[in-house]
């Protein structure tokens, strides 16, 4: 098992580059199974999750060709496959999108039950909602879910609840459905949006994605034969702007879109840091401790979830006490007892955790319970004094390209060790 070392604190600085979104990336990869035809994806991120998703797409018969290690040419004219590999599907919690997009192509789609982070329960009764009202008989048993459809038929969806995969989902099983579906309550995500562009490039009509109303008028086919760039990583940049703040360094984040960061620039300013925002890169900087701050993570536009654990590192060492709501998982305060070990004052309870900021804290070794706590461990070693010890670190794998090079590119002092399995 790899483990990282990391030896601080140190002082960010530099230039960074980010790459594709995760989560645009997961989605759209599934989406091409609705396509009839060849297609063209750049800004891949070159991360597991991407790479197990190709091998799904692979067993169910899709032909991909890597042109470059962010690049690929995927060739879903010959899908023949409607049973999504169960030992597979279980690992990631994207493997959802495999409904949406299988039952749109064949009518049928046998998907194993998703895995992904341990973030408390994580129901999937909005997308089953979604299928079901576009005319699919939906079945959940033995680990699997089923869904069948002779005919999907466009309709009125309204979430109950606002989510990004079940938004997704609906768009996906919707795009070649008879009709008109209408999803409200839609969730906004600038990768929700990106999906939707993706499919429209493809042949696809799909209007308002961004917005809480989504209108998709089906089509007869997608025939794919053009190419797509997945939009840059919201949840990467964030991670690199908190990063700089709780280093007190200066870092020019590249190829990123401004306009998706603003609730982070916002509380980066309320706590004393310094942000330019470019066209398409961001310059982040601080020259002091942080100041306390209240943070409630929200769907976008509001403070996403997926960078709440990193801003608890930054208020882990902010002056006075900073307190942080998270309204979306129920279970995502476990990077704070890690945090703790280095010297953090940290009382989480329920939802909400109460930070108590402390001046300096001091090399552990950590676990990184899931992909964004391993990011936030990642952020307190580097400033921690002395060294730190990160693992379980498949899980910072799963979603951040090049992590640790990326990270040493601004100073940081850190290597990758394997170390021998125990048995
Ligand atoms: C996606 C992201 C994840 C991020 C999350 C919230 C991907 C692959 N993952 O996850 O990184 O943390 O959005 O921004 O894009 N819910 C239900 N029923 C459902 C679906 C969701 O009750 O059918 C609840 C969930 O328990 C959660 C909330 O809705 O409390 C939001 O979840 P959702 O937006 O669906 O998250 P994911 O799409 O799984």
């Amino acid at each position: 098992m790899d483990k990282l070392v990391i030896h601080g604190p140190t002082k960010l600085k530099g230039e960074v580059t980010i790459s594709g979104a995760k989560n645009a990336a997961v989605a759209i990869l599934p989406a091409t199974l609705l396509i009839n035809g060849i297609c063209r994806i750049e800004n891949l991120p070159n991360i597991s999750d991407v790479k197990m998703s190709c091998k799904i797409l692979e067993a169910l018969g899709a032909k991909i060709t890597w042109i470059t290690e962010n690049e690929i040419e995927i060739d879903t004219r010959d899908i023949c496959c409607t049973q999504a590999p169960l030992e597979m599907t279980s690992k990631f919690r994207a493997s959802y999108y495999l409904l949406g997009s299988l039952i749109g192509r064949c009518g049928i789609a046998e998907v194993g039950l998703p895995g992904g982070c341990n973030l408390g329960a994580r129901p999937i009764d909005q997308h089953i909602k979604a299928l079901e009202a576009l005319g699919a008989k939906v079945d959940v048993a033995q680990g699997k879910i089923t869904a069948k459809a002779k005919k999907l038929v466009g309709t009125s969806i309204y979430m109950d609840i606002v989510s990004v995969g079940a938004t997704i989902n609906a768009i996906l099983a919707a795009v070649l459905a008879d009709g008109t579906t209408t999803i409200d309550n839609a969730a906004k995500e600038p990768h929700i949006v990106d999906v939707a562009n993706f499919l429209n490039t493809m042949g696809a009509d799909i209007r308002g994605a961004g917005t809480d109303v989504i209108k998709i008028n089906g089509v007869k086919e997608l025939r794919g034969g053009t190419s797509y760039s997945v939009v840059p990583d919201q949840i990467e940049a964030g991670t690199f702007m908190l990063a700089a703040v709780a280093s007190k360094g200066n870092i020019l984040i590249k190829n990123c879109i401004p306009e998706h960061l603003d609730c982070i620039t916002a509380k980066i300013l309320e706590i004393g840091g310094n942000v330019e925002n470019y066209d398409d890169s961001i310059r982040v900087s601080m020259n002091k401790r942080p100041s306390k701050a209240i943070v409630k993570t929200l769907p976008y536009p509001g403070f996403p979830t997926d960078l709440q654990p990193q801003i608890g590192s930054v208020l882990a060492i902010a002056e006075g006490t900073s307190t942080i709501h998270e309204s979306i998982w129920e279970s995502r305060f476990q990077y704070t007892f890690e945090l703790n070990k280095m010297g953090a004052k940290i009382t989480a309870q329920g939802k909400s955790a109460v930070l108590e900021g402390v001046k300096l804290l001091t090399g552990a070794p950590v676990y990184a319970t899931d992909l964004r706590a391993g990011a936030a461990l990642l952020i307190a070693g580097i400033i921690a004094n002395g060294e730190t010890q990160l693992y379980n670190i498949e899980h910072i794998d799963r979603g951040y390209e090049n992590i640790e090079e990326k990270f040493r590119n601004l100073g940081a002092n850190i290597q990758r060790v394997t170390e021998p399995d125990e048995n």
